[in-house]
């Protein structure tokens, strides 16, 4: 007998395929860019990705899950800020790259598991997912995940990227996309090299003329090394799943999440930075 797919289970199953996938590019990436140094892994980065909600020495003591850890530099900054413990949740291939870069191992549990896993500890301080739920298509497991293991007062901040100061960038980079989410690794780190001198004299324009993205431009990306500029354009241009979100869908993601307090924050212009807590 022949089977059909609702429109719905359809939406599922495009929506799995999307996130193994995605997951997939990120390991691949991360065995690529396996180092953290310099500006990219360090505390003022930390401060400014927090601002204005947090400081680093508010996480002092505190028991902290990081969702989507990639090689670890979060976990080691939120280390380096003094948290008690961390909870360091990686479903890529990179779990073993995040396992050997944690700076103090005994502080950390690594999970080698999607955010909708977090286990339900319900005493946690905060939960911090950074440049994460926008490479999820169906987030809300996530969000909901992230609320059990809070303890009542407990905090979610979410890095997100924006689609209010992205306008021209989008434009350029979505059909770009189309391509390069699909090419293999070593014509992508190709392309990579192609792009790398015109963002360096893109910067360097930044400095005379109000071009988009200036304050990215020159408060975080010409502070960064060779090396992670370059893995900057490999990160936008690799994961098959890319969310611009509005401010509006920004807000919504947590209030649906049953976070109340909700404050955001336009980080340079072009991205969103969320804080809720969980009552
Ligand atoms: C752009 S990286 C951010 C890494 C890290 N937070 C940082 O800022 O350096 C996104 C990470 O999210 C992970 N990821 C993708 N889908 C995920 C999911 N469903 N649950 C948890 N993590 C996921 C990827 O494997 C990747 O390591």
């Amino acid at each position: 007998m022949k089977r059909y797919q609702t429109k719905e289970s359809e939406g599922q199953s495009s929506f799995i395929r999307y996130k193994d996938k995605t997951i997939k590019d990120f390991g691949e990436q991360w065995l690529t860019y396996r180092n953290n140094e310099g500006y990219y892994s360090s505390l003022k980065l930390f401060s400014d990705i927090l601002f204005p909600f947090l400081k680093p020495e508010d996480l002092k003591n505190c028991k902290i899950a990081e969702i989507g850890s990639g090689t670890g530099r979060i976990v080691n900054m939120l280390l380096e800020s003094d948290a008690k413990h961390v909870w360091a949740i990686e479903p890529s291939e990179a779990f073993e790259v995040l396992h050997s870069n944690i700076s103090k191992p005994e502080k950390v549990t690594c999970l080698n598991m999607t955010g909708d896993q977090l286990p339900a500890y319900g005493d946690l301080d905060y939960v911090f997912s950074i440049g994460v739920l926008h490479h999820i298509p169906d987030p809300a497991p996530v969000v909901e995940a992230a609320f059990k293991t809070l303890r009542p007062g407990g905090h979610f901040l979410v890095w997100l990227y924006g689609k209010e100061g992205n306008g021209l960038y989008l434009a350029l980079i979505r059909p770009l996309r189309v391509l390069t989410k699909r090419i293999p690794h070593f014509i992508l780190s190709s392309l990579v090299e192609i792009m790398y001198w015109p963002l360096v004299l893109y910067i360097k324009s930044c400095h005379r003329l109000p071009f988009p993205l200036r304050g990215y431009m020159l408060s975080v990306l010409e502070k960064m090394s060779p090396e992670k500029r370059r893995l900057i354009i490999y990160d936008q241009l690799n994961p098959s799943y890319a969310k611009y979100y509005t401010q509006f869908e920004a807000k919504k993601l947590l209030s649906d999440g049953k976070f109340v307090n909700i404050r955001i924050h336009h980080r340079h212009g072009y991205s969103w930075t969320v804080i809720g807590t969980k009552p």
